[in-house]
């Protein structure tokens, strides 16, 4: 069997996917060129992509062997699971592991707006701190007691549900439909107009592309702040820089963005009242390990004829 891997992978787990296939890997920092990945997925079993690589209907179609498609993420709007589907290929990912890694960093979002540690650091590595102690320096806002919104209430919704416990949140939450849990459940509106902090936490399809949209940012308080640790498209971005710079809301933390990666000439790095991060979420060597292990196990499984660990619903 031979598997085409786009990007090296840490801890040991492509040298065990070797022991069982043939790998063809790209071993770059950056992306493999489409073309790359149209010429060379042509004779492979599987392909095991991260989520930077489109595998669409052309991708898809250059490959006839193909039987297996694993990613490396746990969202998988990159990938046209429905035609995949329907050629009989099987689409695999990597939910779960990655779930307490991207809860603790959207914590951190939070705290690091709230709190201004962001720009309290770059004022000092500026050399701009020239006033001693002040009463009325560098005032943030506070993060316990105030209420957490949810929009998503799925494996990272619930994990940074639970976080807000310990800070004596009040979690109100929107998805799809209520579950069986401790919060609250409220319609959408109410959620916006409610929430001094709103996590977005569903992940990107036809039905919330651009749902945080103008409409939805002009319900918010002025108080609240939106962080987005999801896909940056379900949020409308041009409407979101509108937002703060017109104080419609207090600011934002964003670890993903519409188009990744942004340039310094990006609206949003000129705001103050923004953090960003690099689209972070599951970004430590424990999860990147385990999501590898799951990504590898997935591929072999399916190729076997197993049942993988995930496999896309
Ligand atoms: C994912 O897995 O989809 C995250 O965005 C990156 O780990």
């Amino acid at each position: 069997m031979k598997v085409l891997v786009t990007r090296q992978l840490p801890g040991k787990w492509l040298d065990y996917l070797s022991s069982y296939v043939s790998v063809e890997l790209w071993d770059k920092e950056y992306p493999p060129p489409r073309d790359w990945i149209i010429e060379h997925v042509k004779d492979k079993d599987g392909i095991l992509v991260t989520l930077t690589e489109r595998v669409d209907k052309e991708v898809i179609d250059s490959a006839p062997r193909l039987k297996v498609i694993s990613t490396y993420s746990v969202g998988y709007d990159h990938i046209d699971v429905q035609y995949a589907k329907k050629r009989g290929i099987i689409v695999t990912y990597t939910p779960e592991v990655l779930t307490d890694a991207t809860a603790d960093l959207i914590f951190g979002l939070i705290i690091a707006v709230a709190r201004r540690i962001v720009e309290g650091d770059k004022l000092i590595r500026e050399g701009k701190w020239n006033t001693s102690w002040h009463p009325m320096f560098m005032l943030g806002t506070e993060v316990h007691g105030k209420v957490l919104g949810i929009l998503g209430m799925g494996r990272i919704g619930m994990a940074v549900a639970k976080r807000a416990k310990g800070f004596d949140m009040k979690v109100i939450y929107n998805s799809r439909r209520p579950h069986n849990v401790e919060w609250q459940f409220v319609d959408l509106d109410t959620l916006f107009r409610e929430s001094d902090y709103l996590v977005i936490a569903v992940d990107l399809n036809p039905s919330t592309y651009h749902l945080v949209n103008e409409d939805k940012l002009r319900l918010m308080k002025r108080s609240s702040f939106l962080i987005n640790a999801s896909r940056g498209a379900v949020v409308d971005e041009k409407a979101l820089v509108k937002a703060l710079k017109e104080g419609w809301i207090r600011g934002a933390a964003l670890d993903v963005f519409e188009r990744e990666p942004i340039g310094a000439d990006n609206e949003l790095v000129k705001l103050d009242n923004v953090v960003l991060t690099p689209h972070l979420g599951s970004a430590t060597w424990e999860t990147r390990e385990k999501m590898a292990e799951v990504a590898v196990k997935n591929m072999l499984f399916a190729l076997r004829g197993e049942r993988p660990i995930y496999e896309v619903p």
